[in-house]
């Protein structure tokens, strides 16, 4: 059972990695960390050759603060990285296990799933589609998602999967951003039982965007739609007669592999960058060391393709592993709020990885619903995307864990596109709430606003001092904005995460949260100003400020305090009309907690909106100092608002 270890007072809620669970770990020697500070590159190194390369690298790295080059010279293809080396060993493997809302199960091989893959790869190379031709993905979780990512891997076609749920406008913003010419979608998908009409939400999107010419469509669950005569086709009549093999791009370690857009503190989505040698060495080690992969695992990664976790630890990384993985369709809460357990006692998963906020839901549905299956297959569970609240660990190690399986809460971003910090669960002794250590190879500090290391116990910022292989390399045709979000705090060699962090007296890093204008809504990333920027293009909106709220379950809420312009009035209908604008313009995941109206926000005396005063009235604290304020007034007034929610 879970070995608490019990060597002093401040230990007792300490867990030790089980002492069957260490012997049998990939990574079970402590020696691992001081080895590779010694040697960071060597210990890159001696894990690319792992990997299929068609060419060697000349160099490991290549750091001209703030770019980094990775395996410079070398050259190999991501997707035969992930199907084709996998065939002499593991051609009948199982690589993917599907399962739909509706209960639908759909399994393909490697060698299935490789000959899927080049079918499509031919489809879009038929298309006219090419080396460096930014591919859209906009599908939710099916298997087609994935065959779509890695067929783009395949023909170097860098590919921008759009989370399914975000709204056509949305899709329209990162398709113009990426200038995509093609686009792949489905005619409609279920969620909690109601249809979510896709291909409708793209025709609305790309509308008044004239790039896109191809539209590949997946008939998904036979929902009526139109189909624009020469740009829309279906999916299933362009695959009939495709060939079934298709030689791979060779591509170079430093081509870009895929785009991520991700949200920032300005109005505008970034698109982060990530290239292919140094992300598949990294996604590649980073998986088996922290995941413990082996061989007979069945992975279940609950996220979504649409983010970065569904491309580091759903795809490529457990799949250039060949491993087993599990991917879901649905919600967690149909048919019933068993679903995740049935599913996991159903497919036999080993190794379950997903996010606080579904932890904090399960543990607010109660145990009883695990209760229901035989869960006793799962010996690793991890946990990304937020900071784990210790309440909601322990919760996860004694219910889901059965208080025997070792946790990996890991701290990464899109930006990093590889785990940064986590324990090595045949290693390290976890602290309920704490994402413990730097990976093997990643050296990581707190500092202070001038650079300096803070003291153990007090709070600053997270902040990565060496250069790794997955790091994004620019912004997608943003190149200052690059530079200015992550290499402009300290030096042009320090990464600033935008995360508040502190150390303990172990060295253990605690992640506190985001310290820029990022909201986490369920572990989704929203930008305070993008939700501003949309806010007031609404007509009857002057000014907004939008903020996260501490929340139980979801991490934070949004609130957005709203002015109206003059001769608008104040009403409930306005609200809703509101909170309805934000979704339809971003999503629904991205619903407001609240809109609540004031004739003035807080403001600098250049008229600059404080978020951090808005924030703290959100979050019922002392605004702190508020004398520069234009009104300082506006902050009473706000706080009474903010009360009033409360107790309605
Ligand atoms: C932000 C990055 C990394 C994949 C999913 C999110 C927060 C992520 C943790 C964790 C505390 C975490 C940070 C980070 N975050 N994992 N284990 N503990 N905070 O990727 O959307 O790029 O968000 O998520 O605030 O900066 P993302």
């Amino acid at each position: 059972m879970g070995e608490k270890s019990d060597t002093s007072e401040k230990d007792v809620t300490d867990f030790r990695p089980p002492e069957d669970f260490a012997r049998n770990a990939i990574v079970n020697d402590p020696e691992i960390y001081s080895r590779t500070e010694k040697d960071p590159q060597g210990f890159w190194e001696e894990n690319a050759e792992n990997l299929h390369w068609h060419r060697k690298w000349d160099s490991v790295l290549e750091w001209e603060p703030p770019h980094a080059r990775w395996f410079t010279g070398g050259k190999l293809n991501a997707c035969y990285n992930c199907l084709d080396v996998n065939l002499q060993k593991r051609a009948d493997k199982t690589a993917i296990i599907w399962e739909g809302e509706r209960g639908d199960i759909r399994k393909y091989t490697y060698k299935e799933l490789l000959e899927e893959v080049c079918r499509f790869a031919n489809v879009l190379k038929g298309m006219g589609v090419g080396k460096g031709d930014i591919v859209t993905i906009y599908l939710p979780m099916i298997p087609e998602v994935i065959i779509s990512m890695l067929a783009c891997a395949r023909i170097g076609a860098p590919h921008s999967v759009v989370f399914a749920a975000f709204s056509g406008e949305s899709l329209a913003t990162r398709i113009g951003d990426a200038n995509s010419r093609i686009l792949i979608t489905c005619d409609g998908y279920s969620r909690r039982g109601k249809i979510v009409e896709q291909k409708n939400k793209v025709d609305d999107g790309i509308r008044s965007c004239g790039l896109v010419e191809k539209v590949i469509v997946v008939r998904h669950i036979e929902n009526d739609v139109s189909m624009k005569d020469g740009r829309d086709v279906w999916w299933h009549e362009v695959m009939k007669g495709s060939d079934s093999s298709c030689e791979p791009e060779i591509m170079s370690s430093e081509d870009m592999l895929f785009l991520m857009y991700t949200s920032g503190t300005t109005g505008k989505p970034k698109g982060i960058v990530h290239t292919t040698g140094g992300y598949m060495v990294a996604t590649h080690t980073t998986t088996r060391f922290v995941f413990d992969l082996k061989d007979e695992d069945i992975y279940w990664c609950t996220a979504d393709c649409g983010w970065i976790t569904g491309h580091s630890y759903l795809v490529y990384g457990p799949l250039a592993n060949g491993a087993t993985i599990v991917t879901y369709e649905g919600a967690p809460d149909h048919p019933e709020k068993d679903r995740y357990w049935d599913l996991i006692e159903r497919h036999k998963v080993t190794i379950l990885y997903t996010a606080p906020t579904a932890i904090r839901t399960f543990m607010k549905w109660g145990p009883s619903w695990p209760q229901m299956h035989d869960i006793s297959t799962l010996r690793l569970i991890g946990s990304v995307g937020e900071p784990i609240n210790p309440g909601a660990w322990l919760w996860y190690h004694e219910n889901i864990g059965q208080g025997r399986c070792p946790i990996v809460d890991t701290w990464w971003q899109t930006e990093t596109g590889m785990i940064m910090i986590s324990p090595l669960p045949g290693i390290t002794t976890t602290k309920p709430g704490c994402a413990t250590l730097p990976m093997p190879g990643i050296k990581a500090a707190v500092l202070d606003e001038k650079g300096n290391e803070v003291e153990p116990g007090k709070d600053g910022y997270l902040a990565i001092m060496e250069p790794w292989p997955s790091m994004v390399r620019t912004v997608f045709g943003n190149e200052e904005r690059f530079i200015e979000t992550y290499w402009s705090k300290w030096d042009n060699r320090t990464y600033f995460a935008g995360d508040g962090a502190k150390m303990d007296e172990d060295g253990y890093f605690w992640i506190i949260g985001r310290v820029d204008d990022v909201i986490k809504v369920s572990g989704h990333r929203i930008g305070s100003a993008e939700f501003e920027s949309i806010l007031v293009s609404h007509p009857s909106v002057a000014e907004a400020g939008v903020v996260g709220k501490e929340d139980e379950l979801r991490g934070e809420v949004i609130y957005c305090y709203v002015t109206l312009r003059s001769g608008i009035k104040e009403s409930e209908e306005l609200k809703k009309e509101l909170r309805m604008y934000a979704e339809k313009n971003i999503g629904p995941f991205a619903r407001p907690r609240h809109i609540i109206f004031s004739d003035d926000l807080p403001k600098t005396r250049s008229g600059k909106i404080m978020r951090r005063v808005l924030k703290a009235i959100a979050n019922e604290k002392d605004p702190g100092d508020v004398s520069t304020l234009q009104d300082p007034a506006v902050v009473e007034s706000l706080k009474e608002r903010t009360k009033m929610l409360e107790s309605s």
